[in-house]
């Protein structure tokens, strides 16, 4: 039988379920595949710390060069994660006519095209379908299963340490930065977490989601982008009394010939799909013209839901090896960009409801003078939530509001003018309303 050499960069949580996989799972992947996956190296930059997984003598090496140098490796396999020197590694690899997967979405989102452009040039694969959704075929439906579909809408839960921060928060009363250490140890944060509370880690997921479904290239920068770090438990409980729960979404939405790509926290109805999503879950609920609302809902963090992912695009990058036929689907999914023409939506175009909650002194008057600037902007209120007398001696409270549909510039000039008023305290808080993909 003939062995395919593999060839691993990075052995931190993800790294090590690869290997751990790779090792538990050879038989079956034999079997399926009708060739051995050997695991030939593994370069970290720490080869003497102890492991959660046994290698042999002479597999471990401290230097990468052991890897993409290596003539008998044909797949690098990069964990590493970031933009340098991940980008260096992955384009020396394809340089050397190797084939790579890669789970590292942040290189992806920054230098896409050009190691797609390098991939195709070299005529080798390029796999990443563990760059976004953990363990979910999100890359692969996109690419493949759904290629006879126009997309309408990617709504998407796709970062599981701000799901995990929400939901610990919401059911346990958790503080924010309680959570977020839980979700550490858990190893489902990245090395700097405010790119995941920050919403970046989602921003760089959606605008691959977006690139590949879209059929134009989105970067990151186009990506409106808001974390989660202004939620307090007091507007998840306000959410609740409506009947929402908060969620960090990434939307990609197609209106007419302008698309809009965004990352903020957002209010979801609690009956929706989308808000039974839990923990270090992901789901992506994608329509397509053709195929309709599907949603995919799996483990979005994790060695072993990440490692099952990069085993599963080493296996077809070796089905493609064995069978001739490497760089049949091309890395984006589409031979030819075709929609170049579409333009970008500026979020101040979006229309929404919208969740508002003001912190003002608990004086009379104030209510209508919030009420009168909203009018003026055409924005209608659909619920208000004020509760009591102030309790302590800052003498303010919380007023809630709720609106029908409105225009985000609208809203944004409202709040301006609102927060200019003398009884107005503090930062308003807005969070928008978001039901598409959530029925
Ligand atoms: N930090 C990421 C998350 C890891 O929490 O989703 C998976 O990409």
């Amino acid at each position: 039988m003939q062995t395919i050499q593999i060839g691993l960069l990075g052995l931190g949580n993800v790294g090590t379920g690869v290997v751990q996989i790779l090792q538990q799972q050879a038989v079956l992947i034999a079997q399926r595949l009708g060739t051995e996956l050997a695991l030939k190296k593994v370069a970290t930059r720490t080869p003497d710390r102890p492991r959660e997984v046994t290698l042999q003598a002479g597999q471990l090496s401290g230097d990468v060069m052991d890897v993409l140098r290596d003539p008998e490796i044909g797949i690098v396999i990069e964990l590493i994660g970031g933009y340098e020197p991940a980008r260096t590694y992955i384009l020396e690899a394809l340089q050397q006519g190797k084939h790579v997967v890669t789970a590292n979405k942040a290189v992806l989102a920054q230098h896409g095209q050009e190691l797609f452009e390098a991939a195709r040039h070299h005529g080798v694969d390029i796999g990443f379908e563990a760059s976004v959704g953990g363990g979910i075929p999100i890359i692969r439906t996109i690419k493949e299963a759904f290629v006879a579909n126009r997309f309408v809408t990617i709504a998407s839960i796709i970062n599981g340490t701000t799901n995990y921060i929400l939901s610990r928060m919401s059911d346990q009363g958790l503080r924010f930065e309680e959570a977020l250490k839980e979700a550490q140890d858990l190893g489902f944060a990245e090395a700097d977490p405010s790119f995941d509370v920050d919403g970046i880690d989602a921003a760089q997921k959606i605008s691959l989601l977006a690139s590949l479904a879209y059929g134009t290239w989105v970067r990151q920068e186009d990506v409106y982008t808001e974390g989660i770090t202004k939620v307090t438990q007091l507007d998840i409980a306000y959410a609740r009394e409506l009947g929402y729960c908060v969620k960090l979404l990434a939307l990609a939405k197609r209106d007419g010939d302008r698309l809009g790509v965004r990352v903020h926290p957002a209010l979801v109805a609690a009956e929706a799909e989308l808000a039974s999503v839990q923990g270090s879950y992901n789901a992506v609920s994608v329509t397509g013209d053709m195929v309709g609302r599907n949603l995919l809902i799996g483990r979005g963090a994790g060695a072993f839901p990440t490692g099952s992912a990069v085993v599963g695009d080493v296996v077809d990058v070796a089905r493609n090896i064995l069978r001739s036929s490497s760089g049949r689907v091309p890395p984006q999914g589409y031979e030819t960009l075709y929609e170049n023409e579409l333009s970008l939506q500026d979020i101040d175009d979006i229309t929404c409801k919208y969740y508002l909650r003001f912190q003002v002194l608990d004086q009379p008057g104030v209510l209508s003078a919030i009420a009168g600037i909203l009018g003026e902007q055409g924005i209608s209120i659909e619920t208000v939530i004020q509760k009591g007398r102030s309790a302590d001696q800052s003498n303010t409270v919380s007023v809630v509001m709720m609106t029908h549909e409105a225009k985000e510039q609208a809203v944004r000039r409202a709040l301006e003018a609102i927060q200019t008023l003398p009884r107005v305290q503090g930062e308003t808080m807005r969070i928008r309303v978001e039901d598409s993909g959530a029925d």
